[in-house]
């Protein structure tokens, strides 16, 4: 059997939607108010957006105060500074790096990159979608490959849907929204021989929060595979999302192509979101501290499953997909048949813990 849900019919047939989306209303742009003035009430604790808790720290809280001193001045030097960072931290080039406005404009920038051309994008499915929806805009198609019955990843189907059309690859690893993480050695293999024929973008969102961290990257390949692009965010181990900073990385060929297609050339990043994020990557103890209460959450959660008797999926991010088949919370519900939820019940508000 075969999962063919799409992740939003998806989120809206779960139970944890229910829960999630008076809370949701709250991101609405005309609702949004500032920190003096939250609109969250000190005890909501907020599930919904697989964010970080625990940060930012106090390094980027400072390294944003510092940015203010040239907040007059163009960031140039700020983003200079964080690519050579990124690079020193990746063993590779200043030339392999761009910053973009947080993973999502990367996502963006790179399907209006391959998207445009018409086509096909081939991904799985569920996964997170928002450059599929984005090319799909563009005209071009989202070849959906279900995940297998145990929601892995189908390597072999993906490689399959591949054809004359196809514009671009796009894996998410670990995935969103099952937290699975690809077997390294299978997504290496892949990555190495699809990557000859097609761009493949490779979402590593969450990489930093999975068993082997960054060694499970695919950032290695990219010297060798100048079709392969990797991207990041600062948004979840680094606790920066509302800073919006992420990056890709990729052959320097690449990065000149997105680069000419990123308006500016990267002035949509901030002096406060560079800075903030060069004070992260000094930070190894900060980075140590938000994996491991990230990691105690995630195994709390899936021993509050195990003492339900809830099925779920080793997660490998900071959420945790779990099945509610016969689980006591809907056993009277209409909806009971087979429902499964992204429960991303993974950090606690200060002092909740
Ligand atoms: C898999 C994945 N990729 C990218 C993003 C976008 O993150 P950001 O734009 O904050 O870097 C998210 C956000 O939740 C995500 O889950």
């Amino acid at each position: 059997m075969t999962t063919n849900l799409s992740r939003r019919s998806w989120l809206q047939r779960s139970a944890m939607a229910a829960a999630i989306l008076p809370v949701s209303r709250w991101y609405q742009p005309d609702s949004y108010i500032s920190r003096s003035g939250s609109p969250f009430p000190a005890s909501i604790i907020r599930l919904n957006s697989n964010e970080n808790a625990y940060g930012p720290s106090q390094a980027a809280r400072d390294a944003v105060m510092d940015s203010l001193n040239e907040a007059n001045r163009y960031p140039r030097h700020f983003m200079a500074s964080l690519r050579e960072e990124i690079a020193r931290r990746e063993n590779l080039t200043p030339e392999h790096i761009l910053l973009t406005a947080g993973s999502t404009e990367l996502l963006g920038l790179v399907g209006l990159v391959y998207g445009l051309q018409g086509g096909e994008v081939v991904a799985c499915n569920p996964t997170f979608d928002f450059m599929l929806i984005y090319t799909e805009r563009l005209g071009c198609r989202w070849s959906r490959t279900p995940l297998t019955s145990t929601y892995q990843y189908d390597l072999q189907g993906l490689a399959k849907a591949t054809g004359p059309d196809t514009k671009l690859i796009f894996i998410c690893n670990p995935n969103n929204p099952t937290g699975i993480e690809i077997p390294n050695g299978e997504l290496r293999a892949f990555c190495e021989t699809q990557a000859k024929k097609y761009p493949v973008y490779v979402d590593e969102a969450y990489i930093e929060l999975s068993p082997n961290g960054r060694e499970s990257s695919m950032a290695s390949l990219v010297d060798s595979n100048p079709n392969l692009i990797v991207g990041r965010t600062f948004s979840k181990v680094h606790g920066l999302a509302g800073l919006r900073i992420g990056y890709a990385i990729a052959n320097p060929v690449t990065i000149d192509l997105l680069a000419n297609f990123h308006i500016g050339r990267g002035m949509t990043i901030s002096s406060a979101s560079a800075n903030a994020a060069i004070a992260c990557l000094k930070d190894a103890e900060f980075e140590a501290y938000s994996r491991r209460k990230i990691i105690e959450g995630r195994e709390m959660v899936c021993k509050a499953f195990d003492n339900l008797g809830i099925e779920y999926m080793p997660s490998a991010a900071n959420f945790v997909f779990f099945g509610m088949i016969n689980s006591i919370w809907i056993q009277s519900k209409p909806w009971k048949r087979k429902i499964f939820s992204s429960a991303v019940m993974i950090t606690f508000l200060d002092g909740q813990e």
